[in-house]
């Protein structure tokens, strides 16, 4: 076999965000391609500019948010018109604010539910099956969420990982015994983008992707919440604990 031939792909969806580009360097820099799901040219666009190139990367436009948008990315890699892939890492998010309680409108309540939870259900949902039908023994599917689930000092990102939290325990036990390694990470400080983590001085999607890149290549890591809660030993050792 070729070394093209035996090269991994993971399908990213929420690509071109903060931690979406982190997964995207892990990929890249562990020699794998990543198929990445874009709303749109614009999208695209900014996430070659973060990487810095767009080689190893294959675009795919799909409304995440919709309940078709990554089945139907699915269904064009099973028509062998988007490259297969082994891995599928997810964060889709909305806003991240402090906006109190009371002040959150019905209407901006369900558009962070369907960005931040329902985009990630259906990632879930309509790419596990074709993850098991291929069998392989290294798949991998990723989430990443944060601690704001349980300290809710910006409230509507801290609803919206609640319910995350409970999909990845409930994903962790139906792939205990899969070819699937199912994971969570579960990120305790704020990472962005290179260019706006240095402005800002919190940690870069750069540094942050090692976690990643442990996940990927760690196959004791199974059915578990990878935390990480310092960017020093945490991003160069996993801290990993079974979800139940
Ligand atoms: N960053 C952190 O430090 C951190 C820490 C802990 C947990 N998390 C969790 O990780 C997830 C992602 O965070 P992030 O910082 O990467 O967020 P982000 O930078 O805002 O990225 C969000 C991603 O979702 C996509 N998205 C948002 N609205 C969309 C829409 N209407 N249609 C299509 N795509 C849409 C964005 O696409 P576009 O680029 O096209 O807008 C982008 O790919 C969140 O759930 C967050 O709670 C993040």
């Amino acid at each position: 076999m070729s070394i093209k031939a035996a090269m991994e792909t993971v399908l990213v969806v929420g690509a071109t965000g903060n931690i979406g580009v982190s997964a995207v360097t892990a990929a890249l820099r562990s020699q794998r391609n990543v198929l990445a799901i874009v709303r749109n040219q614009n999208s695209a666009d900014k996430l070659v500019k973060h990487i810095g190139s767009s080689k190893g990367i294959t675009f795919t436009e799909a409304d995440v948010l919709s309940d078709t948008g990554v089945r139907s990315v699915v269904d064009q890699v099973r028509a062998g018109k988007l490259p297969a892939f082994q891995h599928v890492f997810a964060s889709v998010g909305g806003e991240y604010v402090t906006t109190p309680l009371q002040e959150i409108t019905t209407e901006r309540l369900r558009r962070n539910f369907n960005t931040s939870f329902e985009a990630n259900f259906f990632a879930y949902r309509d790419s596990i099956g074709y993850l098991l039908e291929q069998k392989n023994p290294k798949s991998t599917w990723t989430i990443c969420t944060g601690s704001q689930g349980d300290i809710g000092t910006h409230p509507l990102p801290a609803m919206t990982q609640g319910p995350l939290f409970s999909m990845a325990t409930a994903a962790a036990r139906e792939n205990e015994k899969t070819n699937v390694r199912f994971n969570e990470i579960y990120l305790c400080y704020r990472v962005e983008v290179d260019s706006d983590a240095e402005a800002h001085g919190v940690t870069k999607a750069s540094d942050f992707a090692s976690v990643y890149e442990m996940v990927l290549d760690n196959q004791d890591v199974r059915s578990s919440r990878v935390r990480v809660e310092n960017d020093k030993e945490d991003l160069v050792k996993l801290k990993y604990a079974k979800k139940y």
